[in-house]
């Protein structure tokens, strides 16, 4: 198995470094376009195999996609990331062109590959890898539900006083601050709905933290996060390469799915060695239909804003 992951900044080097770890490839190959970085972080990374413990061999290259050739899952993370007080969505305009050139250059080296895509604004960046690559849907999956729905766990596990290993949270939705929908209804702690453990109030509050939960961290660090986001990059791949079929919240592209068409958005797919290989249905009720429309239409007209620059979506 050959595993890349393009863009050796925060999230693209944790991201990296979790896959091998987890040993999920023989071989991992880090791009970046900045001279050097890519090389200088590989070689870091791998002289931590004799201390850790692990067999994957990790390279770094200098935007030369030949050395990606024949991967067979690529995680893109390239691009510039969030500052304080700026949205996913202001990215768009630099990440857009970064996001094009990238999945051309992957795919003519390795057209077969699964693309996962991280860079922000993620539900925008997947529907132009989408439109722009015209590889099966299946083979495309934008990574933002798996962090949302972590952080989700995060702080209902900080509530409830219980580990985040025993929650079943989901958020689904696009992945900016005001377009995720946490499904609070469909959260057990154990299989009991949380809802039944706190106040309505509290209820609010986390699904309020969670939504904000990238801009909080952007906030503090000053950059946005990257622990979080390149360890959800690295299960998404282990779900692929291990064909584990897991249940993940992921940015795919629907064609009248949870009512919509035409638009990449996150809902629970099941992940395995084909990509995502089904839909499931959540059942939402009325209210959580509203959201995800309302959702639905502000992704949309981010996505327009790729018709104004030069990336044919
Ligand atoms: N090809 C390859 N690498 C590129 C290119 C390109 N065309 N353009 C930029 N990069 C590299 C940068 O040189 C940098 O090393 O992408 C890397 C991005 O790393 P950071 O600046 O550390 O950003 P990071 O925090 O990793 O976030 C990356 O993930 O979560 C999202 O919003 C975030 O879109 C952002 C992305």
């Amino acid at each position: 198995m050959k595993i890349t992951v393009v863009g050796a900044g925060a999230v693209g080097a944790t991201c990296a470094d979790n896959i091998a770890r987890k040993e999920l490839a023989e071989e991992v190959v880090l791009v970046d376009i900045k001279e050097g970085l890519a090389e200088g972080k590989a070689l870091d990374m791998f002289q931590t195999a004799g201390i850790l413990e692990f067999d994957t061999r990790i390279t770094g290259s200098t935007n030369d996609y030949s050395k990606t050739a024949h991967s067979d899952v690529v995680v893109v993370t390239s691009g510039v990331p969030r500052k304080p007080g700026m949205t996913r969505e202001e990215l768009i305009g630099i990440n857009a062109g970064i996001v094009k050139t990238v999945t051309e250059n992957i795919l003519k080296h390795s057209p077969n590959a699964i693309i996962i895509i991280i860079s922000n604004p993620m539900d925008t960046m997947t529907y132009l890898a989408w439109k722009n690559s015209g590889i099966p849907k299946n083979r495309i999956i934008g990574m933002g539900g798996i962090l949302d729905s972590a952080r989700f766990k995060g702080y209902l596990a900080m509530e409830l006083q219980c580990s985040p290993n025993d929650l079943h949270a989901v958020v689904i939705g696009g992945h900016g601050d005001t377009t995720m929908i946490p499904l609070i209804r469909h959260a057990t702690l154990n299989g009991k709905p949380v809802t039944s453990m706190l106040s309505p109030e509290k209820q609010k509050q986390i699904v309020a933290d969670t939504m904000v939960g990238g801009a909080t961290l952007t906030k503090l660090i000053g950059t946005s996060a990257w622990y979080a986001p390149g360890a959800a990059g690295a299960i998404l791949v282990e779900s692929i390469v291990r064909d584990q079929k897991k249940v993940f919240p992921c940015c795919v592209y629907l064609e009248g799915e949870y009512g919509q068409k035409d638009i990449c958005m996150g809902v629970p797919v099941v992940i395995g060695r084909n990509g995502w290989e089904k839909v499931l249905d959540y059942e939402l009720n009325n209210d959580e239909k509203e959201m995800f429309a309302k959702s639905a239409d502000a992704v949309r007209n981010m996505n327009e804003v790729l018709s104004t620059l030069d990336v044919n979506a």
